[in-house]
C-alpha cells in the first residue's frame, strides 16, 4: 500500500503517536499519574494556597502538610536526623485517605520526605492526586533515583518543586549525594521539566567542618548553571543507629575556620550567585554556637506544619523520629490541631536550642523582617 501524502498526509497521524494515544487510554497507571496540562494549573494551586493561608490563620486548619511515606533511605548519610530501617510504607489507600482528610482541613501545600521519598512506589500517583486537588506540591530528594524517565514522570504529575539533595562532587563516607552535580545530563532533563511542566527545581547542601572545598565548588556550580542552591549547616542529633563523627559538627571553638566560609558565602551572594538563604543565617552560626536565645522556630505553631508518618501518626518535627501521643492525622479535627499546636508550643522552644536548620530559621526570618522579605521578593537581596 502506498503512503499517503499531500493533505491526507497531513491529516493522517503517525502511527507512533496513535500507539502511544491508545497506550495511555488503556493504562490507567499511566492515567493515574499523569495531569493532562500541568502548567495549566498552577494559578488554581495558588489561588487555592491564598485560601488556605487566609483559613489558617482565622480557624485551626492544615495549610501545610508533610507527608513521610517511608523512614526508609537507600543511602546512609552519616549526619542524618530522618532515617529509619522500619520497612513499613504508606500504603496508596492511606495516602488517599490523608489527603481527603487534608482537603477537609484547607490544604495548600504537601511535601513529601523521607527517609528517600523517591524509593516509596506511590509517590508519582500521590503528586497526581494532590494536584487534581489543587494543592502545591514539594519533594527533598537525594537525588540518586532522578533521570530522564524520573524527572519527566514528576514533571507529567504536576510536581511544583523538586529539592536534590547534593553535598559535594565526590562520594564520601559522610554523604554520597552527589547526582546532579555529578550526572550533568541530569540538569538538561530538568530544564526541559521546567519548561514543559513549569516544574521548579533547586539544590539543598549541608555545610560541616570537612567539606568547605566541596561547597566552593557547588556554589560555583549554581552560579554557572542558574540553579538556586540552599545552604543548611549540619547540626548533630541525639536518636538513630548512625551517629556521626563528632569532629564534622561546628563548635564554638570554629570561629576562624566559621569566618571564613560566612566570607566566603556572603561575598558570593553579594555578586549575584543564587544562594537562597539569608546572610543572616550563615552570621548567626556564632550566636547558635554560643547558645544565644536568637531565633524562633515557628514551625509547629504560626500554621502548624503537621507532618505525617508511614502509619499515619504525627510526628512533632521532621528533624525528629517522634510520634505525638494522642494524635493521628485521620483523628484531627480543628479542637485537635488546636490542641496539637498547644502541645508543640512548649516541645518547640526546647528543641529550639539545640536546632538550627536553614529552613526553619529563614521562615522565621522573613516573617520578622518584612523589609528583607520583601527585597527577596522583588529580587534586590
Ligand atoms: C532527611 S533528608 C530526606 C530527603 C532525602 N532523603 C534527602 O536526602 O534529600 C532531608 C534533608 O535533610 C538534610 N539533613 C539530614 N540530616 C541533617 C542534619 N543532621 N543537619 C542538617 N541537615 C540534615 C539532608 O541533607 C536533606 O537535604
Ligand atoms: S539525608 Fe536523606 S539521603 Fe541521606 S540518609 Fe538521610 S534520608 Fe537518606
Ligand atoms: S526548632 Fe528545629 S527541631 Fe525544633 S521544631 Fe523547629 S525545625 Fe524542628
Amino acid at each position: 500500500m502506498m503512503a499517503p501524502s499531500g493533505p491526507l498526509h497531513a491529516l493522517t497521524p503517525e502511527p507512533s503517536k496513535c500507539l502511544k494515544a491508545i497506550h495511555s487510554l488503556c493504562d490507567p497507571v499511566l492515567n493515574a499519574n499523569t495531569i493532562a496540562n500541568p502548567k495549566s494549573r498552577k494559578k488554581y494551586k495558588y489561588l487555592n494556597f491564598a485560601n488556605a493561608l487566609i483559613r489558617g490563620r482565622i480557624a485551626h486548619n492544615t495549610p501545610f502538610v508533610r507527608v513521610i511515606p517511608t523512614d526508609l533511605c537507600n543511602l546512609k548519610c552519616s549526619y542524618c536526623f530522618q532515617r529509619s530501617d522500619d520497612p513499613f510504607q504508606m500504603s496508596k489507600e492511606q495516602f488517599s485517605a490523608y489527603l481527603k482528610k487534608a482537603k477537609e482541613h484547607h490544604i495548600g501545600m504537601m511535601t513529601f520526605l523521607g527517609g528517600e521519598p523517591m524509593i516509596w512506589p506511590h509517590l508519582d500517583y500521590a503528586i497526581a492526586e494532590a494536584t487534581r486537588a489543587n494543592v502545591i506540591t514539594d519533594i527533598t530528594t537525594n537525588g540518586t533515583r532522578l533521570n530522564a524517565e524520573s524527572v519527566d514522570r514528576l514533571g507529567r504529575a504536576g510536581l511544583d518543586f523538586l529539592n536534590i539533595s547534593v553535598d559535594g562532587l565526590t562520594t564520601t563516607e559522610v554523604s554520597s549525594k552527589t547526582s546532579v552535580v555529578v550526572k550533568k545530563e541530569l540538569l538538561d532533563h530538568l530544564k526541559k521539566a521546567k519548561e514543559k511542566y513549569g516544574m521548579q527545581f533547586r539544590v539543598n547542601s549541608v555545610i560541616h567542618k570537612n567539606n568547605f572545598e566541596e561547597i566552593k565548588q557547588l556554589i560555583e556550580f549554581s552560579k554557572e548553571h542558574e540553579v538556586p542552591i540552599s545552604l543548611g549547616y549540619v547540626v548533630p542529633h541525639s536518636h538513630g543507629d548512625h551517629i556521626a563523627d563528632p569532629a564534622m559538627y561546628f563548635t564554638k571553638d570554629d570561629t576562624a575556620q566559621l569566618n571564613e566560609i560566612i566570607s566566603h558565602i556572603i561575598a558570593k551572594k553579594r555578586a549575584g550567585y543564587p544562594i537562597i538563604d539569608p546572610e543572616e543565617y550563615f552570621t548567626g552560626m556564632h550566636k547558635f554556637l554560643k547558645r544565644e536565645n536568637f531565633w524562633s522556630c515557628n514551625y509547629p505553631t504560626r500554621y502548624g506544619w503537621v507532618n505525617i508518618t508511614p502509619r499515619g501518626e504525627i510526628r512533632s518535627c521532621t528533624k525528629k523520629m517522634d510520634v505525638m501521643p494522642g494524635f493521628t492525622f485521620l483523628g484531627l479535627t480543628q479542637t485537635k490541631i488546636k490542641a496539637l499546636k498547644e502541645t508543640l508550643e512548649p516541645m518547640v522552644k526546647t528543641c529550639n536550642k539545640n536546632c538550627y536548620s536553614n529552613c526553619a530559621f529563614d521562615s522565621y526570618f522573613y516573617r520578622t523582617h518584612k523589609v528583607e522579605a520583601m527585597k527577596k521578593l522583588l529580587g534586590i537581596r
